[in-house]
């Protein structure tokens, strides 16, 4: 009779990496607003249908057996589906914990009180100015009363009122009002994201990139208003990559927390990924959940560190940064594997340096490409 050295039982399975911790629905690229700002592929006219209700529920369902515990919705605008309410119901079941990222177009009262019932937690609400003018021009629509309205119907309806503005050369000068517009509100939380330059908002750069001075003003009275504030809003300042001194763990670390599902059904390690050449994306429709973020060749392309340049495996900040954007360092280098060139460290830095620079023109005047699904076909077939 054979002999076995260890008992079966005592046979562990080698340790996996934890699942995704945060799971984003991109639910659609349909979207009512055409800020030049959108983080969206520029080509993103040309994706493919959107993913059924069922094909939505079974991708939820996989990443919550895998230990996901925050499912944030967003889009384009994902109040143009019919569903988010079913989808909401579902991870609210399964125990995830429910965010909706909304411009508030299609949030009516019907509609929240659909969402409440369904036990949506959390409604992160975007403005983009203080004004009607200037929040109406940047997205090319007229929804500031609209947002004002849904602002004060969130909060009737019991929610947090948690804003969002993207900042960037046309608004960053107004932050005073911003804020003070944000207080009068009641808002609890405010996020004050400055434009990241990705999709749209890479082609608009030269018309959306602030000036240093800005920065440090807007920075300044951010921090006069927290004082002012304290407790009664909390106030977040994300600072633009571009200004940063040193890069960031995107995505705190590519395939380590985050998994974005496209609308179409491809799943990505960030938002922007799927712009990056020379990668096979994986459908969630052709291929299981665990698979794709465990084995897939795309999440394991820029995990880890192994994988760095030389540049960053010489450094001593490898391990807390992972040499930056993927995408930022392909958009600006053309090589996605490249050292992020917002690192001083970077053979590329040169290329931050000469856009910085030309923030500090404030007189060049490039037009904004506004988005919409007629830019993005021309744009998609100019790529
Ligand atoms: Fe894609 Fe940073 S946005 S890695």
């Amino acid at each position: 009779m054979d002999t076995l050295l260890v008992p079966p039982e005592a046979l562990q399975p080698a340790a996996r990496r934890p699942g995704p911790l945060w799971l984003l629905a991109e639910v659609t690229y349909r979207c009512p607003l055409h800020c030049a700002f959108c983080y969206n592929p520029v080509d993103f006219a040309a994706a493919g249908p959107e993913l059924s209700t069922d094909d939505w529920l079974s991708v939820i369902r996989q990443a919550r057996t895998m230990g996901a515990a925050q499912f944030g919705i967003s889009g384009g605008e994902p109040l143009l589906r019919d569903d988010i309410e079913i989808l909401v119901a579902e991870a609210r079941r399964l125990g995830f914990y429910t965010n909706l990222i909304t411009s508030g177009v299609g949030l009516t009262e019907a509609r929240l009180a659909a969402l409440k019932e369904a036990g949506l937690d959390h409604i992160q609400l975007s403005f983009q100015d203080a004004t009607r003018e200037a929040n109406d021009l940047i997205t090319n629509t007229r929804t500031f009363d609209l947002k004002r309205k849904v602002a004060a119907l969130t909060k009737a309806a019991g929610y947090p009122t948690v804003i969002n503005c993207v900042l960037h050369r046309s608004n960053i000068d107004h932050l005073d009002r911003i804020i003070e517009m944000a207080a009068e509100i009641g808002a609890e939380y405010l996020e004050l994201a400055n434009t990241q330059y990705h999709g749209w908002a890479f082609l608009n750069r030269e018309a959306l990139m602030p000036s240093a001075a800005q920065l440090a003003e807007a920075e300044a009275v951010t921090e006069r208003w927290r004082q002012k504030l304290g407790k009664k809003m909390r106030i977040l300042f994300v600072t633009p990559d571009y200004q940063s001194k040193k890069p960031k763990k995107c995505m705190n670390g590519w395939g380590e927390v985050f998994l974005s599902v496209t609308p179409d059904g491809l799943a990505l390690p960030c938002h922007t990924a799927r712009m990056l050449p020379g990668l096979d994306f994986p459908d969630v429709r052709e291929h299981a959940l665990d698979w794709i973020w465990h084995d897939s060749p795309l999440f394991n392309r820029f995990r880890g560190t192994a994988w760095l340049p030389d540049t960053c495996q010489s450094c001593e900040d490898k391990d807390k940064d992972h040499g930056g954007c993927r995408c930022q360092a392909f958009m600006l280098t053309g090589n996605a594997g490249a050292t992020d060139p917002v690192c001083p460290k970077s053979p590329d830095h040169a290329l931050i340096e000469a856009t910085l620079a030309s923030a500090e023109r404030q007189d060049n005047c490039h037009p904004l490409v506004f988005r919409d699904p007629k830019a993005s076909k021309a744009l998609g077939r100019a790529f």
